[in-house]
């Protein structure tokens, strides 16, 4: 790790102040943090000092500690230890951070470097003649997976040879800096394959969306070889031709599609090892009233537990209420709650909100409802 000192007094400004803006911004953002915790804005406020006057100075340093009633050795302790903080003069128009970690090492950020020496200057830190660009190695900037690459302000540009990037040193150079695309430098779009996706291509939906036809086919199988009531055995069997016809028409089609997908979420059900929405001990649900219970007053129900109840035609305390043992058992497998429904006393719960609200849930419970 390099020694990370404070400039030379020769650099060092008498003073500094927050321009209008940046001091209006750096109010607000004190005031995000609670009473007594204003300290936490000092990686903010160091960081918009540099963005103000393109490095961190003494003056920002001790500027920022009294703003923020911090001992100026703590604010310095800061400003030396994070490395984006800038404590001497860098180059006006750019200054390019050359990743040197090993995946970048290995993908040519010698070259990269060297291209920063020839062009800026030979030593990192050090500025150009012009003072508009300077360079530093820094560590891992977390885009391996394109490397190299370099960041330059608060953009990076990837996938880079040293002839690309002497064309964006150039144009930083030039002023025309911001008509670069930052991200990778090639063809390649983020961090996807070069040249254009090679996996999650049109064959995968494909794929996964015929895995499901294969499990609403086998659940339709199994409708169809269900034992035929004795009503429908007595009937003429009907020929392929006709049944064809039968299952266009539109009285019976909807009902054949209604079957299969009941039968599809029936088998998704089972999978999932959830018991049957047909079992005889489902509780009774009834049509939504015009209020309904606020189910989310019982210990254990949320927004999306309620919504599965609604689902299934709970809507009130006294349903829950009068909920047996056995329904109590479904309802906990159904949500697979493992047992909550007992442990959290669900039937207690509605069995007091049904009877007088929170009043009485406070009066059975000692505490009001969630
Ligand atoms: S190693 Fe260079 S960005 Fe991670």
């Amino acid at each position: 790790m390099s020694v990370r000192r404070l400039a030379e007094d020769q650099f060092q400004p008498a003073a500094f102040a927050f321009n209008d803006e940046n001091a209006a911004w750096a109010d607000k953002t004190i005031q995000k943090y609670p009473e007594g915790r204003q300290q936490s804005a000092v990686i903010p406020l160091l960081m918009r000092a540099q963005e103000q006057d393109g490095w961190v100075t003494r003056a920002a340093i001790e500027k920022v500690a009294d703003m923020l009633d911090m001992a100026y050795i703590r604010v310095l302790e800061v400003a030396t230890f994070y490395t984006q903080f800038q404590l001497a003069p860098v180059g006006t128009r750019a200054h390019i951070q050359v990743c040197g970690t090993t995946p970048c090492m290995l993908r040519g950020s010698e070259g990269l470097m060297s291209v920063c020496k020839s062009k800026i200057h030979h030593h990192p830190f050090e500025r150009n003649a012009e003072g508009t660009l300077s360079w530093e190695e820094v560590e891992c900037l977390g885009a391996c997976v394109n490397a190299p690459m370099v960041m330059i302000g608060k953009d990076t540009y990837e996938d880079l040879t040293p002839e690309r990037l002497g064309e964006i040193i150039d144009t930083f150079e030039a002023g025309n800096g911001a008509s670069i695309t930052p991200g990778p430098q090639i063809d390649r779009h983020f961090s996807s394959p070069e040249g254009g996706p090679t996996s999650l291509t049109d064959e995968e939906p494909k794929k996964k969306a015929s895995a499901k036809k294969v499990v609403a086919e086998a659940a339709t199988a199994k409708v169809d070889a269900a034992p035929v009531p004795p009503s429908e055995a007595a009937r003429p069997k009907s020929t392929d031709a006709e049944t064809n016809a039968a299952l266009k028409t539109p009285a019976t089609a909807p009902k054949a599609a209604a079957k299969n997908v009941k039968a599809v979420e029936e088998q998704a059900a089972a999978d999932a090892g959830k018991p049957s929405l047909s079992d005889k001990n489902r509780p009774a649900g009834i049509e939504k009233p015009a209020t309904p219970d606020d189910l989310k007053l019982i210990s254990g129900v949320g927004p999306k537990i309620e919504g599965t109840l609604h689902e299934l035609g709970i809507f009130t305390f006294a349903q829950v209420a009068g909920w047996k043992k056995a329904e109590r058992e479904w309802v906990d497998g159904y949500l697979n709650f493992k047992g909550r429904i007992e442990r959290d006393d669900w039937v207690k719960q509605a069995k007091a909100l049904a009877k007088g609200g929170e009043a009485e849930y406070i009066k059975v419970f000692g505490k009001k409802p969630r």
